[in-house]
C-alpha cells in the first residue's frame, strides 16, 4: 500500500516569522492525523525554524533545493547534509521553475537525486511537460527522458525511496488544473517507466504526486484516481485553512 503524502512548496514566500506561525499552526491543526506523510517546503531561511516548529508532530519538512556536494568551495550553495542537519527530510528536485529559469538539466537533477538518496533523505522528484511539448505530442517523450535521465545510474534499493511529483508546467500557478483524466493517464505512464528502470514491485510502491493548482476544491477528483499518491502544492499551501482541507482530503 502506498501512503499518501500532501507537500506544500512554499516557493519564494513568508518571512522566519510568517513561516514559524504557519508551521507551528498546521502541527496543532493536523496532530491527529496518521495515515498519510505531511511536507513543509519552506525557504532555506525559514527550515530550522520551521522544523522546531513541527518537531514531535505529524509535519516533516523539505528543502526545495540543494547542492549535489557535501561541502567545499561552492558560495551560495547549500547540500543535503546541511538540510538534513537543519531539519529536512525530504528535498524538493528538479523543480518546473528552477528547470525554467535557471535552465537546470536532467543531468544536475540526476546529480541532486543521488546526493539527497546518500544522505539518507527522501527526493520528491519533479517532472512534467509544458503546453507547448503537449500540443506537439510530445508529453510521454518528455515525462520518459525526464525521468530516465533524472533517476539514470541508482540502485533498485534507492529507487524504492524516491517520490515524483507529475507537474504538468502549464497547470502550475495558472489557475488551470489537468483533468483527474489527464493527471491519471500520466501517472499511469510514469509508473510504467519507473517499473521499465526498477521492478514492477518497486514501480508499484513508488508515491507519484500531482502538482499544478491543487486547491481543497479538486483535490478529492485528483486523488481518487488510482496512480495519483498525494500533491505537491503551491499557492493553496500558503493558507492554514487551506492547507488543512487539503490534508483531509476524501478517503
Ligand atoms: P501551484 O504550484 O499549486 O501554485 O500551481 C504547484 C507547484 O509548483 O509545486
Amino acid at each position: 500500500m502506498r501512503r499518501p503524502l500532501i507537500a506544500g512548496n512554499w516557493k519564494l514566500h513568508k518571512t522566519l516569522k510568517e513561516s514559524h506561525d504557519l508551521a507551528a499552526g498546521l502541527a496543532k491543526e493536523l496532530a491527529e492525523v496518521s495515515d498519510i506523510d505531511i511536507v513543509v517546503a519552506p525557504v532555506y531561511t525559514s527550515i530550522a525554524t520551521v522544523a522546531t516548529a513541527v518537531k514531535g508532530s505529524t509535519v516533516s519538512v523539505a528543502a526545495q533545493n540543494c547542492y549535489p556536494e557535501e561541502t567545499g568551495a561552492y558560495t551560495g550553495e547549500v547540500s543535503p547534509l546541511l538540510l538534513k542537519d537543519a531539519g529536512c527530510e525530504y528535498i524538493i528536485i528538479g523543480h518546473s521553475e528552477r528547470r525554467q529559469l535557471i535552465q537546470e538539466s536532467n543531468q544536475l537533477i540526476n546529480l541532486k537525486v543521488k546526493k539527497v538518496l546518500d544522505t539518507n533523505l527522501l527526493p520528491i522528484l519533479c517532472i512534467g511537460e509544458t503546453l507547448e511539448q503537449r500540443e506537439n505530442g510530445e508529453m510521454l517523450e518528455v515525462l520518459a527522458s525526464q525521468l530516465k535521465e533524472g533517476l539514470a545510474d541508482i540502485s533498485n534499493e534507492q529507487l524504492g525511496k524516491v517520490v515524483v511529483a507529475y507537474e504538468p508546467v502549464w497547470a502550475i500557478g495558472t489557475g488551470v488544473t489537468a483533468s483527474d483524466e489527464q493527471a491519471q493517464e500520466a501517472h499511469s505512464f510514469i509508473r510504467g517507466v519507473i517499473q521499465g528502470l526498477s521492478t514492477p514491485e518497486i514501480a508499484a510502491d513508488c508515491r507519484i504526486l500531482y502538482g499544478g493548482s491543487v486547491k481543497p476544491d479538486n483535490v478529492n477528483g485528483l486523488l481518487a484516481q488510482d496512480d495519483i499518491d498525494g500533491a505537491l502544492v503551491g499557492g493553496a499551501s500558503l493558507k492554514l485553512d487551506d492547507f488543512v482541507r487539503l490534508v483531509n482530503f476524501k478517503r
